[in-house]
């Protein structure tokens, strides 16, 4: 089995940035989490981080060539406002997970809304980096 996860802008400053609503943890210790976690279930998962939507869009879109069976997405500020890459994932034929390090439901109003989530399979929020790992099982679930 082979998964993507995107992580959009911002994200690579985990560790860094606001760090009472994201948590101490950087960006390479989520990578470290999710091979962790590939190489307990055996499986692929390739990691991406850009601060670019383009290029955000450039790697769901190379997705369709290179064998993935599920994206776990999380778009960061874009969620809320790129309707390019909600017609990215909506043109992907295969699982979708949008993931939410913080509860945006429970943040600034603009945050409540997701223009990404309607297009994706399901959405984990505001369970920290361990929601990337939930979405990996509920991909196992699904995939297998
Ligand atoms: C975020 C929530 C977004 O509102 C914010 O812009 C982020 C991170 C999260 O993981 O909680 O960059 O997607």
């Amino acid at each position: 089995m082979k998964l993507l996860v995107i992580n959009g802008p911002n994200l690579n400053f985990l560790g860094i940035r606001e760090k009472e609503v994201y948590g101490n943890q950087d960006y390479q210790y989520l990578l470290s989490l999710i091979s962790e976690k590939a190489k307990k279930e055996n499986i692929m998962i390739d990691t991406f981080q850009s601060n670019g939507e383009g290029q955000i869009i450039d790697r769901i879109q190379e997705a369709y060539f290179d064998g993935t069976q599920g994206i776990i997405i999380n778009p960061g500020a874009f969620t809320h406002y790129s309707y390019a890459i909600r017609d990215a994932l909506a043109s992907m034929d295969m699982p979708k997970i949008e993931v939410h390090i913080s509860n945006v439901h429970k943040r600034e109003e603009f945050r409540n809304v997701s223009v990404t989530a309607p297009v994706c399979t399901g959405q984990v929020v505001g369970l920290g980096l361990n929601g990337y790992i939930l979405a990996v099982d509920a991909m196992l679930n699904m995939l297998q």
